[in-house]
């Protein structure tokens, strides 16, 4: 590497310590950023030409040598060295080995730090293209899901204990709309990445007329970011993603955790498919959700690079800090884990079987009709606290007697109020339960039903993100 020269070696006689070059280097994690930096630079040559600042011939050299650049990348001939810190160098350090001196004009009117802030811009709204491709194709199915499943009730649960028979659909589509709010809180992250830095120089501006209007429009921004120092200091579109990256974790975790639970022998409400679950090395029976637990798992990193950018950012003076380098990582990673969990989720739903009897079976617990018997002595005319506290002796006389709540002979119910008549017993069955109810957003199958519209609508209306 000794050949190479540090493009900012100028006024250095010493080199730099081993430990310095290990701390300063960036490439081993940004070279990944090479598609945004070499678009970035070529935009900036044609300014650069449109000003008078290159000639039609240096550019034409520069926008060649970049694109054999991208291509070498791309196909693995491209040595990076650690020696030239960090991407904009590499790249750059190369284009002048090939072109000579038009490759050293490259960097005129502009910083590593406008350059940076440029590329890791360009990469999020790049990626978060992909992220939301995931999450609608997650919340789609989901809601097909839901859709075929809409007959299918189970327990809804309060505290972990069952509480009313709600339709699987109904408690499927509560995930759609987290995710559809996760939607809008990606959304909200690209808009404010939509602001172009480059133009900005290192703080100050640049000494030289530039074309800022034109540099917005050719790399797709909405707007210029109106002032030089904010725009190389300001990290606020990555934590505004790490965020909706966190909130995420925590809905994925959420969800997560319900599919260990329904796919243990104790619930026994689903079945992974065998894609995305693992065995034992010891235990031949085993069949491990570490998929689903993973989903949960990974909110760890999630909400760690949050904060671990937040803590970075908080207290550093104006203008760009090399502070500012440590944003990559956490925001790399929180790209990878995001887009791995909501593809593994995805495939978990699509793949998963569904065990209809279990979760009848399950509805015949902890007396699960007893809301629905309590409002029926209310239809006839019993004040709800009256009917609360007859429908809690009722439970109590089945606890102590073992008698069957669900089945309990009308001749029993009458001991305990005179209003029960004939059409109780239709009230105890838990299977028709969610049908009593009568309230918009409620479990019953016409409320299901326009919740799955409505979901459907949302993607459709939200197309490809704002
Ligand atoms: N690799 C640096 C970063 O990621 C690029 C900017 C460096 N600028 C500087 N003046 N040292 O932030």
């Amino acid at each position: 590497m000794a050949e190479k020269k540090k493009p900012w070696g100028g006024r250095f006689t010493d080199a730099a310590s081993r430990a310095a070059e290990r701390l300063s280097a960036s490439i081993q994690y940004d070279s990944r950023l090479y598609r945004q930096d070499i678009r970035g630079s070529r935009a900036h040559a044609r300014m650069l030409h449109r000003m008078g600042i290159l000639d039609a011939g240096e550019l034409e050299a520069i926008v060649d040598g970049l694109g054999t650049i991208e291509r070498e990348i791309r196909e693995g001939d491209f040595e990076f060295s650690p020696y030239l810190e960090d991407i904009h160098m590499n790249i750059e350090s190369r284009l002048t080995e090939m072109i000579g001196d038009a490759g050293r004009k490259l960097h005129t009117a502009r910083s590593r730090n406008d350059q940076i802030a440029l590329d890791v811009r360009l990469y999020l709204l790049d990626e978060s293209g992909v992220i939301r491709k995931g999450m609608t194709a997650l919340v789609e199915t989901i809601t097909a899901a839901a859709d075929r499943h809409i007959e299918v009730v189970m327990p809804g649960y309060t505290h972990l204990q069952i509480a009313q028979p709600v339709r699987f659909s109904h408690h499927l589509l509560a995930y759609a709309w987290m995710f559809l709010r996760d939607l809008t809180r990606l959304d909200a992250a690209a808009d404010a990445a939509r602001g172009l830095p480059l133009g900005c120089g290192a703080l100050a501006g640049v000494n030289y007329e530039n074309d800022r209007e034109f540099l917005r429009e050719e790399l797709g921004f909405d707007r210029v970011i109106p002032n030089s120092m904010d725009a190389v200091a300001d990290r606020d579109y990555i934590l505004d993603f790490l965020y909706f990256a966190a909130v995420l974790g925590t809905h994925l975790s959420r969800m997560g955790e319900e599919l260990v639970l329904w796919s243990s022998a104790e619930f026994g409400y689903l079945r992974l498919a065998d894609a995305v679950t693992t065995g034992s090395s010891i235990m031949p029976q085993k069949r491990n959700p570490d998929i689903a637990e993973l989903l949960r798992g990974k909110t760890g990193r999630l909400y760690g690079n949050m904060v671990s950018l937040m803590t970075v950012l908080k207290g550093l003076p104006m203008a760009y800090n090399r502070d500012l380098q440590e944003d990559k990582e956490p925001l790399f990673d929180s790209i990878d884990t995001v887009k791995d969990c909501l593809e593994a989720l995805t495939e978990m739903i699509a793949t998963m079987t569904v065990r209809d009897d279990r979760m009848r079976r399950s509805l015949y617990d902890n007396f699960s009709t007893a809301t629905d018997l309590a409002d029926y002595l209310v239809m006839k005319g019993i004040p709800f606290r009256s009917s609360h506290e007859i429908v809690g002796a009722l439970v109590k006389h089945c606890e102590e007697s073992g008698e069957d709540f669900f089945t309990l002979p009308v001749e029993t119910l009458k001991r305990f109020s005179p209003a029960f008549g004939d059409d109780a017993a239709g009230v105890l069955r838990p299977d028709t339960s969610p049908e009593r109810k009568l309230s918009s957003g409620s479990t019953s199958k016409g409320e299901v039903k326009k919740q799955i519209a409505a979901v459907r609508e949302r993607l459709r209306s939200s197309g490809t993100g704002g």
